[in-house]
């Protein structure tokens, strides 16, 4: 009966080293950023009627002849954002979108930039198996 009784305290162990560990994991500050404001979440929805996905990604995901958008705000300036979206370049086409658009569009890169970084090499891994930005 020795071994069965070893068996429950060991099952007993992990079931207690899995709830403090799920707690631990739950109560870290996961970094929540403020919900995208009126002009962002038109620009998101721009995003999807333009189909900007179909060459562009946003975290690594959608296509790959543009490059990835999520942290344009930071690498480019506003002014670049606004003159390319204006005219479009020789592979990317001149969408025709009014300065309303635009403004919508500076807006949403910006919201996204504030959500993190989308090049997983710039993240720190931690001993307890969980990453951060
Ligand atoms: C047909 C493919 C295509 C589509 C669709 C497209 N783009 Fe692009 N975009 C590109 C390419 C390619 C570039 C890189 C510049 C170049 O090589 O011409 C680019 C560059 C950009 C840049 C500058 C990025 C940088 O780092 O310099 C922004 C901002 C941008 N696009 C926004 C958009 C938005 C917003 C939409 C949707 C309205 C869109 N693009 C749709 C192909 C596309």
């Amino acid at each position: 009966m020795g071994t069965y009784r070893s068996k429950i305290v060991i099952l007993i162990l992990l079931i207690i080293s899995f709830v403090t560990y799920s707690i631990l994991l739950y109560e870290s500050d996961s970094k929540q950023s403020a919900p995208p404001n009126k002009l962002a979440q038109k620009g998101r929805v721009l995003w999807q009627e333009k189909n900007c996905t179909a060459c562009h990604q946003l975290y690594g995901l959608g296509g790959h002849l543009g490059p990835d958008l999520t942290n344009v705000y930071e690498r480019r300036s506003e002014d670049y954002i606004k003159s390319i979206l204006h005219t479009g370049t020789v592979v990317m086409p001149d969408f025709k979108l009014n300065e309303q658009e635009i403004e919508e569009f500076v807006e949403f890169f910006k919201y996204i930039n504030s959500t993190g970084n989308a090049d997983p090499k710039s993240y720190k891994k931690h001993l307890d198996g969980t990453i951060s930005q």
